[in-house]
């Protein structure tokens, strides 16, 4: 069938990308569903820097591409032997698809499945196989998902289905902003009631993370960012310290700002000066956790010494580090609970077409989780 999607021919536009257009909105070949696959419309699709990264070249991938990841749609057609879902279903996308059978699978850490890490660095679906064209040519997926698009063949396992009653925009966050935020929290860190902590980074992810450092109870909550308005957010949030990098000149100024140092730091930014400020937030014992996905390039010298002679760790976090389809539907728990607030992270919404100027929205630092709204 014909659809109108958002495809990235080359990396590195200049901004702003309301001049410069990186991503161009045509019509596009989808095919129909293979065994295992569905064929879902879109409605709404959130922005997130691991897209913008793609555009700027800070995470290369195969192009041409049709680019997004996070978003909730509603199921069209259930491909060969899939039986679980119909249609009218409504799922939230995951930008791993898991295999549920290679060792990490096996092991309960589905973030990290071999066959689902080589598909979406190849640009197919989880089954190898690429079900989007424009003029013979294949596009690549994005993450097995490529979600600014009007409609999207996926693989079963690169969605989680949910209950009807949230709105497509509500439900969008979960796939990836609020997946992979809170997921570090309860998953990676595992932050306890009377924990200390901080958050570097104060985006869809960032926040978050932040709300559920206080749904866990942390009693001691950090909020770093460069933006004043996502820290009087994050004040409203739960935050009971709140720091802008631009306010403090060295290390001592930032842990006074921050009553000192805390149990877990988490740099939710993706930049090396964020990641250096959690590093240094952390206290003896504690732990540093990322989810930040900076250039591969870049780098942080990590100071050996003080790694063994304070006991410190430091932990990655992918996708939340949990079981998708377990924790979205218990974060949804949560929300609607009113424990997560994740509605306090919408930001702006555009349509299909001004998918450019949403990300320059977005790459200003300004924006909460803005949305491309697809269909009703
Ligand atoms: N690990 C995963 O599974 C996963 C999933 C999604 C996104 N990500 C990555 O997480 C990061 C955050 O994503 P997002 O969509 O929330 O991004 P975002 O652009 O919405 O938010 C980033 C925030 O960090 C702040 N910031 C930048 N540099 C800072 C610094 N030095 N100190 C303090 N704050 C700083 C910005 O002001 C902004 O508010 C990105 O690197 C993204 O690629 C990782
Ligand atoms: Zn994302
Ligand atoms: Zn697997």
């Amino acid at each position: 069938m014909k659809i109108k999607a958002a495809v990235l021919r080359s990396m590195a536009h200049p901004a702003p990308y309301a001049q410069s257009r990186p991503l161009e909105i045509t019509e596009v070949e989808l095919d129909p569903p293979g065994p295992g696959e569905v064929l879902v419309r879109i409605k709404v699709a959130g922005l997130c820097h691991s897209d913008l990264s793609v555009i700027t070249g800070d995470r290369p991938r195969g192009l041409p591409m049709v680019l997004g990841h996070e978003s909730s749609a509603e199921v069209v057609e259930a491909g060969p032997g899939v039986n679980d879902l119909r249609p009218g279903d409504h799922v939230v996308t995951v930008f791993v698809p898991s295999c549920g059978c290679c060792a990490p699978c096996m092991r309960g850490r589905p973030a990290l499945c071999e066959p689902g890490a080589a598909a979406n660095a190849q640009g197919t679906l989880l089954s190898g196989e690429h079900r989007l064209h424009l003029d013979g040519e294949a596009l690549n997926h994005h993450i097995g998902v490529s979600c600014f698009a009007e409609y999207a063949v996926i693989s079963r396992r690169s969605c989680v289905k949910i209950m009807t009653d949230l709105t497509h925009r509500e439900a969008a966050l979960f796939g990836c902003a609020v997946l992979t935020g809170a997921g570090a929290v309860i998953n990676r860190a595992r932050v306890r009631a009377g924990d200390t902590t901080a958050v570097v980074g104060l985006g869809g992810v960032g926040l978050s993370a932040l709300m559920a450092c206080v749904a866990n109870g942390a009693r001691r909550v950090v909020a770093v960012d460069l933006s004043d308005e996502k820290l009087a957010l994050a004040r409203e949030l739960g935050a009971t310290h709140l720091i802008n990098p631009r306010d403090t000149a060295n290390t001592s100024d930032l842990l006074d700002a921050a009553g000192g140092r805390v149990d877990h730091a988490f740099d939710m930014a993706g930049a090396v000066p964020a990641f250096e400020a959690a590093y240094a937030l952390t206290d003896r014992g504690g732990t540093t956790i990322t989810s930040g996905l900076p250039n591969p390039s870049h780098a942080f010298k990590l100071p050996l010494s003080q790694m063994v002679g304070e006991e410190r760790e430091i932990k990655g976090s992918y996708l939340g580090s949990g079981q998708p389809t377990v924790d979205i539907t218990r974060y949804i728990d949560l929300y609607k609970a009113g424990r997560l607030p994740v509605n306090r992270l919408m930001g702006q919404t555009f349509m299909l077409d001004q998918v450019n100027e949403g990300f320059d929205h977005l790459a200003s630092g300004n924006g909460l989780r803005d949305a491309i709204v697809l269909a009703d």
